[in-house]
Formats: C-alpha cells, sequence, structure tokens
C-alpha cells in the first residue's frame, strides 16, 4: 500500500517513475487515481476483488452500480469478452478507441462480479490519456476505474479535485486538465442496434457512421435504459448549490435578483459580457465539472445555467446540466 512518505502530497507528475510506482499500487492491490481524456479515474486491477471493493467504499458507491474496464490493447479487451463481443469491439475500436467510447458487452469468466455488480455484461473502453495507457501496459492487467470523485459529486476534471473528495488518501497521477470534461459515451448493442445508454462526445451521429441502427429517446437528451445502465438511475453531477436552468438572458437576470451575492451564473461564453452586476461564468463542456466545484467552494447557494440553443444542441453537457439540476430521464 501507499507508505507513509506520500502522506503530504500525493499529488504526482506522471514522470516514468511515478507511474511506475502508481503501478506498484495497484500489484499491491491498492488503488490510484488516473488521468484519462474525459474526467479523472478511480483505478484497481480487476483481479483485485479488495482493490475494487474499496474503490466502491471510498466513494460511497451504491454497490450495484458496476465499474467500466480499461485497457490499452484491443487484444486486452477481447478477453474480457465472447465472440459477439470480440466482433462487436472490432467494430467500433477502428473508428473509435482509444477513446471516448464505452461498450457493454457479454462477459467473460475473467471479469468477476465485483466488477459487474452482478450482471452479465462487463463495460469496456481504451482511454486516449497516455498516462493511463502507459500505466495499464505497466501492470499488464485490465483497470477497473469509475469517476474519481464521492459518489453524487461533480466528477473530478483537474487533479486538485480527487485531492478535496479525498484527501491525502489517494495517490493521484497528474495528467492535467482533462481534454473533454465529461463522461465517455456508453452504448450497448442489441440485434443490430445501438443503444446509447448514456450520451458523451461520441454522438449518435457518429455512431451511426458505422451503419449500424442507433437509438436515443428523440424528445430527450437523456437517454436512459435503466435495467442496462444502473447507474444513470442515481443523481450524479451535483453541486451543493441549488441549480436551475433557464433559456433567456431576461429570465437569467430575474433568477440572480433573489440572492445576488450567493448566486453564481453560467453562460455561453459569447454571452459573458452582457451580466455587469452579476457573478457570471463562462458555460462550456471541458470545464463545466469544474465550475459546480468552484460554485461550491464559494458557498454559493443558487448556481443559474443559460441554456440556449448552442447549449442544448451540445447532447451530453445539456444532458448533464439537467442531471445536476435534478431533472431526471424518463424512468427513473
Ligand atoms: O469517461 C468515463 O467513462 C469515466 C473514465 C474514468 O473512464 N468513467 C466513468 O465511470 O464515468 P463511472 O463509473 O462514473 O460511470 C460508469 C457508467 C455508469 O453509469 C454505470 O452504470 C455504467 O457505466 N456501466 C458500467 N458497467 C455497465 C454494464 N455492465 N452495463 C451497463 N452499464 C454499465
Ligand atoms: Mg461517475
Amino acid at each position: 500500500m501507499v507508505s507513509g512518505s506520500y502522506t503530504c502530497r500525493m499529488i504526482l507528475q506522471p514522470t516514468h517513475e511515478n507511474i511506475q510506482r502508481a503501478a506498484e499500487v495497484l500489484r499491491n492491490g491498492g488503488v490510484v487515481a488516473v488521468p484519462t481524456e474525459t474526467v479523472y479515474g478511480l483505478a484497481a486491477r480487476i483481479d483485485q476483488p479488495a482493490a475494487i471493493e474499496e474503490i466502491f467504499r471510498r466513494k460511497g458507491r451504491p454497490r450495484d452500480n458496476p465499474l467500466i474496464v480499461h485497457v490499452a490493447a484491443v487484444e486486452q479487451a477481447y478477453d474480457l469478452t465472447n465472440e459477439h463481443g470480440k466482433q462487436l469491439i472490432n467494430a467500433f475500436a477502428a473508428r473509435f478507441w482509444p477513446g471516448p467510447l464505452t461498450l457493454v458487452l457479454q462477459a467473460s469468466r475473467l471479469v468477476t462480479s465485483y466488477v459487474t455488480a452482478g450482471l452479465d455484461t462487463v463495460a469496456v473502453r481504451m482511454p486516449r490519456h497516455p498516462v493511463f495507457l502507459e500505466l495499464i501496459n505497466a501492470v499488464g492487467c485490465p483497470v477497473a476505474a469509475p469517476s474519481a470523485n464521492i459518489s453524487g459529486k461533480p466528477s473530478p476534471t483537474i487533479a486538485e479535485h480527487v485531492e478535496t473528495d479525498f484527501g491525502n488518501n489517494v495517490l493521484v497521477l497528474d495528467g492535467g486538465p482533462c481534454e473533454i470534461g465529461l463522461e465517455s459515451t456508453v452504448v450497448h448493442v442489441s440485434n443490430g442496434i445501438v443503444h446509447v445508454l448514456r450520451p458523451g462526445v461520441v454522438t449518435a451521429e457518429e455512431l451511426a457512421t458505422l451503419a449500424l441502427d442507433v437509438v436515443e429517446q428523440a424528445d430527450s437528451p437523456i437517454v436512459v435504459d435503466v435495467a442496462r445502465s444502473p447507474g444513470m438511475k442515481y443523481r450524479h453531477y451535483a453541486p451543493q448549490a441549488h441549480v436551475v436552468l433557464c433559456k433567456t438572458a431576461d429570465e437569467l437576470r430575474a433568477a440572480c435578483q433573489h440572492d445576488i451575492a450567493h448566486t453564481v451564473a453560467l453562460v455561453p461564453a459569447y454571452m459573458l459580457e452582457q451580466f455587469s452586476g452579476l457573478q457570471v461564468r463562462a458555460l462550456q463542456q471541458q470545464t463545466f465539472y469544474e465550475e459546480l466545484r468552484r460554485a461550491d467552494a464559494l458557498q454559493t447557494r443558487l448556481i443559474v445555467v443559460l441554456c440556449d440553443q448552442s447549449i442544448t444542441a451540445q447532447n451530453a453537457l445539456y444532458n448533464r446540466i439537467q442531471r445536476a439540476s435534478g431533472i431526471e430521464g424518463k424512468g427513473q
């Protein structure tokens, strides 16, 4: 496990030596936080049940919410599934891996129920961050990693967010700010139809280029199949502050008037200049979670989010805004 020498500062630069150090922690049955191109993850080897258990415990994660398994090579993913799963990997990997796309596949015996939360499927992705890929290669084993936040809180997009949630107890490899800032697109394919279980930056339009049918709910950016994607039934990505949505600048001004000192407005970057006298911040995908955390650090009571067409057109971002505000998907 991690020794006392790390207790002062658990955020480490991702040098070759530090990546080897993190690999050793994983080999010894510990957990480490890692950068990915989407959000930071809390990682453990899939063949270390005690470490997987530790992830659930530290996050306060419900036991019925399975973890994503991360691989560094397509062949590593093959071992986690069956023949049909391999064909799906071949179809998707060439176009989307490494990258922010997670495939839900039939699980092989190699994947324990600790990881799948008892389901017969496993979620697999190959991340695009070089530090994480080097770490997976160094441990030589697929690595399970949910987002490295306390369950229900906004996902971490910089190393310091992980430290805020877990204190000095978890070693964090610092890969800088996450390039995407929102979690991966999760899909499940059945009978040749791609079901988007969680929207991400890989869009339905891009998935449709694979000549498969893609199903999303037409009337809502929140695409939820609770039976298939246990994680979507929980309130996610939520700051302490109350989050409300509005559509116009006038609505935003009115909403902020009630308690101007404790209210933060998030608006599309091109509108930033229009709101003098208010605490206004830019609303964009990469920094959305960071802004929620920043507002909480300032003891903000209300976050008003201006969702004009430029925002609602961003399916994944709009989905996370809605979930932060407590607007739930159908059937939840
Ligand atoms: O971008 C990401 O996906 C990040 C980085 C760290 O890779 N990970 C992440 O993990 O967001 P997590 O645990 O916060 O979200 C995983 C989602 C949950 O909604 C979970 O229910 C779903 O994937 N999931 C995992 N295994 C599944 C399975 N076998 N079937 C259906 N959904 C599954
Ligand atoms: Mg998460």
